[in-house]
């Protein structure tokens, strides 16, 4: 068995931080979104990955090289232009071969894994299964609907009324037949080729498309509240290690990380809460649900429940809560602040906070 894990398209929802960086790579918890999924597939005994990249092919490439440091075997295929989900499985028909596969979307988030879908698809072999999970509103997702019988019966993509709130989780089993889906299909009026056709495609010719219910906690990361919600999951599960340095002045509390050569000086860590390596903290207040990148600097300020991206720097700010700072972005404020702010800041941004 082998798997596609889709890291190209736009990113567009996750603007401006995409405007230079691939959305499957934002951390959750200091670790790339695409690593939790890489992580999950390996973990299930699926190896042979193909990774669909589009223009941010070589970060991708750069972050995740030949798979060896997951003990996988990764091969690249580039997507001219996101043209959809049932697209990429399409260009990807050489390397996938007649093998039976695992798509994944790489800005999908699952907690506790794959081994049993993919144990239980392997052991039944139906020609195609998805996963499903009940959502408040469905409508920004793959909708299915069921049969009295508990069978599939009907998939829409993104309904404006949906028929149910069983929306489709961004993994799914596929046999070969799914080739003949994606060669059948026409784009949809958003003009892509969508996987929910695909299968909807394989229903009406009445091949067996199994459904599972997702048990556990699983979100598709579209926009920065979904990120800042995942980054709280895991940091959840946090293994307190302290491998920095914390002054006696400092307070740790909680699940806290401390990694390699960060610093704490004069400061309250409150936990669940990650330092990344060779972070600065001082004379500040870092966490809860808070993961700074490495080489970040937090100076004289408040930051909690937000993810810090690598080398950005805040200073003199009261208060950051519920924010997501690009890579290299500083937040400055030439006084003390005292009420909260609310940022989502691309790369390299510069924002000074008066009063
Ligand atoms: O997350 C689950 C949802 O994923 C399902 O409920 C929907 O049925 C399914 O269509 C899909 O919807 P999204 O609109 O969320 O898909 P998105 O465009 O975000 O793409 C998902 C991943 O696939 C993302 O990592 C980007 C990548 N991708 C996307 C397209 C359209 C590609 O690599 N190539 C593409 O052409």
């Amino acid at each position: 068995m082998k798997a596609l894990v889709l890291a190209g398209g736009t990113g567009s929802r996750m603007r401006p931080l995409t405007h230079t960086a691939a959305k499957q790579l934002i951390p959750v918890g200091n670790k790339p979104i695409l690593f939790y999924g890489l992580e999950a597939l390996v973990a299930a005994g699926v190896t042979e990955i193909g990774i669909v990249v589009g223009d941010t092919h070589r970060e991708i490439r750069d972050a995740v090289g030949d798979g060896g440091r997951f003990g996988a075997r990764v091969t690249y295929l580039r997507q001219e232009r996101p043209l959809g989900l049932a697209h990429a499985v399409l260009i990807a028909s050489d390397f996938l071969a007649d093998d039976d596969f695992v798509l994944y979307l790489g800005d999908n988030f699952l907690v506790g894994g794959i081994d049993e879908v993919v144990a239980d698809f392997r052991a039944a072999r139906p020609d195609a299964g998805v996963l499903l999970t009940r959502v408040p509103d469905p409508s920004a997702f793959g909708v299915a609907e069921l049969g009295p019988d508990g069978r599939l019966a009907r998939l829409e993509e993104k309904p404006a009324e949906p028929r149910s709130d069983l929306a489709v989780v961004g993994v799914y089993l596929f046999t070969p037949v799914i080739h003949e889906a994606v060669r059948a299909v026409e784009p949809s009026p958003r003009g892509e080729l969508e996987i929910t056709d695909a299968l909807q495609w394989l229903i009406d010719q009445g091949h067996v498309v199994r459904p599972t219910l997702v048990k556990g906690y699983w979100k598709d990361t579209g926009t920065a509240a979904d990120l800042l919600a995942v980054n709280r999951t895991v940091l959840d599960g946090l293994t307190p290690e302290v491998r920095g340095t914390v002054d006696e002045g400092s307070v740790i509390s909680g699940r806290v990380r401390v990694e390699p050569g960060a610093r704490v000086v004069r400061s309250r860590v409150v936990g669940p809460a990650v330092i990344g390596a060779g972070a600065e903290v001082v004379d500040s207040c870092v966490g809860p649900y808070t993961a700074l990148a490495e080489g970040c600097r937090v100076v004289r300020s408040g930051v909690a429940d937000s993810i810090v991206l690598s080398r950005a720097e805040i200073a003199g700010v009261g208060r950051v809560e519920a924010s997501l700072v690009g890579r290299d972005a500083s937040v400055h404020s030439t006084d003390h602040v005292s009420t909260a702010h609310r940022l989502v800041l691309g790369d390299h941004s510069s924002v000074h906070i008066g009063h």
